[in-house]
């Protein structure tokens, strides 16, 4: 389907939901004895769709969906939960804070792509640009940590952010038998060189295309570290379609395959039912 159409149908859901009552107003959402809130309280009563409705919260506590591998031989037919929990640190900015389409891509990847338990020595390795709080790597660390899947993920963004990825790792890190976590630096466009190129099975990024940041330097760092075999997946929410179009048509000429899918009502039946929210993939690298 054409991208600016499914844009156009997301900008339609959101102000139609934008207009019913604010709920954060409403006794709904639960929280820890801490004060972290409680997504699940969150989702059980969403209606509407403002990115920043968690800025108060000093942590989120949110449940991974994953499969039920007991007993290990049987196949995985329904899901179990694990619960991770994130710190938010309102002080750096957009990076500290948690966003929608970074549960999104968290819970898109590990219920879309079918990974099946590796007996292969070699892990799947991913690595995730912009990470701010970790939240999409750290929710796909733990569905693949209870799925029995090895796989080495590194997390990275800008040096002011490395402090909050390292809290938050170390806050989730349990008994990791299948997969690994790495906190890292990478600049777009400025240290990929610090990262062996070609060796990344997935690439993925959550709402690190806005007017903010740069593009260019992103779609040139993600085809820099990416093979001809290595999928790209990177979650928006749709703001300022300038910086889509340049992002995109960047990458459409560093890659042969791509596609675009909205979440929310329209497409992926997710948990979180922003409308605003998609996911764009590439593949093929030239
Ligand atoms: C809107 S935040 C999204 C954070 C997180 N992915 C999420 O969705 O919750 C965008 C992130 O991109 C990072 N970023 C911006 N420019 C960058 C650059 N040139 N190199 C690396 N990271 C960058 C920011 O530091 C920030 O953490």
């Amino acid at each position: 389907m054409d991208k600016s159409f499914l844009r156009a149908m997301a900008k339609q859901a959101e102000a139609e939901h934008a207009a019913t009552p604010d709920p954060y107003a409403s006794p709904n959402l639960k929280t820890t004895p801490s004060g972290y809130l409680l997504y699940s309280s969150f989702l059980a009563n969403q209606f509407v769709y403002d990115d920043l409705k968690f800025v108060d919260f000093p942590a989120i506590v949110y449940d991974v969906l994953t499969p039920n591998l007991s007993p290990p031989t049987s196949p995985p037919t329904s899901t179990s939960t694990s619960t991770i929990t994130i710190h938010q640190d309102k002080k750096q900015g957009k990076g500290g804070l948690v966003w929608c389409a970074s549960f999104i891509l968290g819970e898109y990847i590990s219920t879309t792509i079918e990974f099946s338990p590796s007996l292969s020595s070699s892990p799947l390795n991913i690595l995730e640009l912009g990470s701010g709080t970790g939240l999409a790597s750290i929710y796909l660390s733990a569905f693949l940590e209870t799925s029995q899947i090895h796989s080495s993920i590194t997390t990275t963004d800008l040096p002011s952010l490395l402090p909050l990825l390292e809290q938050n790792v170390a806050a989730n890190r349990h008994e990791s038998k299948f997969s690994t976590l790495t906190p890292s630096i990478l600049s777009w466009g400025v240290d990929d060189g610090n990262f062996s190129p070609d060796s990344f099975d997935y690439i993925i990024g959550a709402d690190i295309v806005t007017s903010l940041y740069d593009p260019i330097a992103l779609a040139s760092t993600i085809h820099t570290l990416a093979n001809a075999s290595t999928k790209v997946y990177i979650s928006f929410k749709g703001r300022e379609q300038v910086y889509h179009d340049k992002f995109e048509a960047a990458m459409n000429g560093k890659f042969v395959e791509s596609t675009v899918e909205l979440m929310g009502d329209e497409g992926f039946g997710g948990r979180n039912r922003n409308p605003g929210v998609g996911i764009l993939f590439f593949t093929g690298k030239i």
